[in-house]
């Protein structure tokens, strides 16, 4: 390399390459003929609602039977967002007023939001380096008020299931699994979402696969799905499929209006089929750069519970301190591989949930929110979990796009190669 050349970017020197490398938006990316075929078929049809119209296409009917197919699931709902899917999936389990739900401290806010909406209080755990739900953490956590945990499989990794789901049934709890970021992913062979009560997924425009907004809930159990189908259609069941399953006479519920387009479920269905080849490209990709990054001085690639099951959707390694994470990130950014430390932007961490540091959760164990007579600790503070702030404040993200070549995973070890030389 020449002097140029090794010079960082960032320092005036010549970056590994021209262009940066595609986004972190797989499915969206590859929108083409299949789903525009798909919405000109609704559009067409003029019925454009999963209910009824002139011509109706079933496309939402459609996504959910696919969904549940491919993803292993009895049942499958499709709801307006995967905010939507936990929030019909956690009040699909009965979660409401006063009962505590345990969230990872390292989450999309809308796993805690979700909670949040259904007036219970979300509690906090510390991740381990697996940037998911530390399972040794999670007992402590655990009070008589606590109906749920949820862990949430985070950048593409399925949390350590095994160990989670053996401290749920000790405690009798259920368990919720936010598999938004890793659609299609699979922990010890089976696809993620399939291991608690309820899966829920996103659909939004970042994820795997992508209606632009758009959700799904999975259930193997038929009264849990009924329950969703109620309360994401206004307390109602117009699914065919129930009618044959549920009883005469099952409990009513209030539900609201979470229902998909069948606009966006067309978009849906095309994108379903491009899933796996959508992940087996971000997994060669993730393998490639792993070979090439591996054995680099200073960097410890992201260690996960099952790394079979990763959708390759990003790559993640940690560096031994936070100003030299921070410093890398913007180096790699520079040499035209975008790059992030995501602890220190945008709603992924307790510590930046402003909207919920110290509030007085509602809570059987405390009082409500804005209680006068409150006494106890269940506020939300920042450095409430220095473990967390530690591990994420190390880590450096880089999204795989399915589509990138072989010449462009190269360029991302040529890059990190060349920042961990001049930098750690
Ligand atoms: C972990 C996690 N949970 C939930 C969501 C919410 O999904 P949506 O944006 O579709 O509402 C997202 C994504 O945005 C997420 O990353």
């Amino acid at each position: 390399m020449s002097d140029s050349g090794r010079r960082l970017a960032l320092d005036g020197g010549t970056p590994v390459r021209r262009e940066p490398l595609l986004p972190g938006w797989p499915g969206g990316l590859l929108i083409g003929d299949a789903e525009k075929a798909q919405v000109l078929e609704v559009l067409e049809s003029q019925s454009l609602y999963r209910h009824y119209g002139p011509r109706p296409r079933r496309k939402t009917a459609e996504l959910e039977q696919g969904f549940a197919r491919v993803i292993g699931a009895r049942h499958a709902l499709a709801v307006t967002s995967g905010t939507g899917a936990l929030i019909v999936g956690l009040a699909a389990l009965g979660v409401g007023p006063g009962d505590e739900v345990v969230v990872p401290a390292y989450t999309w806010v809308a796993t805690v939001n979700a909670v949040v909406t259904l007036g219970a209080v979300p509690v906090f755990v510390d991740i381990d380096e697996s940037l998911t739900m530390d399972p040794t953490v999670l007992e402590a956590a655990i009070t008589p008020a606590t109906v749920a945990i949820v862990p949430v499989h985070m950048r593409g990794a399925g949390a350590d299931l095994a160990a989670i789901l053996a401290v749920a049934e000790r405690h009798g709890l259920a368990v919720l699994e936010d598999a938004a970021q890793a659609v299609g992913g699979h922990y010890r062979g089976r696809r993620l979402g399939t291991f608690g009560k309820i899966g829920c997924f996103s659909l939004q425009y970042h994820k795997t696969i992508t209606t632009g907004e758009g959700g799904m809930v999975v259930s193997d159990d038929t009264a849990l799905y009924e329950r969703a189908v109620r309360y994401h259609d206004q307390g109602s069941v117009r699914v065919e499929e129930l009618d044959e399953l549920i009883p005469e006479g099952s409990p009513l519920l209030i539900g609201v209006n979470y229902r998909m387009s069948e606009l966006t479920a067309a978009v849906g269905v095309a994108q379903l089929g491009k899933m796996d080849w959508i992940i087996g490209q971000m997994r060669a990709h993730k393998a490639r750069a792993v070979r090439g990054i591996r054995g680099t001085a200073g960097l410890t690639i992201r260690p996960l519970p099952d790394p079979e099951g990763d959708t390759g959707a990003t790559l993640i390694f940690s560096v031994p301190t936070p100003e030299a994470a921070t410093r890398f990130a913007q180096a790699l950014t520079a040499e035209n591989v975008r790059a992030s430390v995501p602890w220190t932007s945008g709603q992924h961490v307790y510590y930046h949930f402003d909207q919920l540091i110290e509030r007085r959760f509602l809570s059987r164990r405390h009082c409500a929110w804005e209680c006068p007579h409150y006494q106890g600790k269940a506020t939300l503070r920042k450095g409430q979990f220095p473990r967390t702030d530690e591990i994420l404040r190390r880590a450096v993200h880089i999204d795989l796009h399915p589509l990138l070549a072989e010449s462009d995973v190269d360029d991302i070890v040529t890059a990190v190669d060349k920042v961990a030389t001049a930098i750690l």
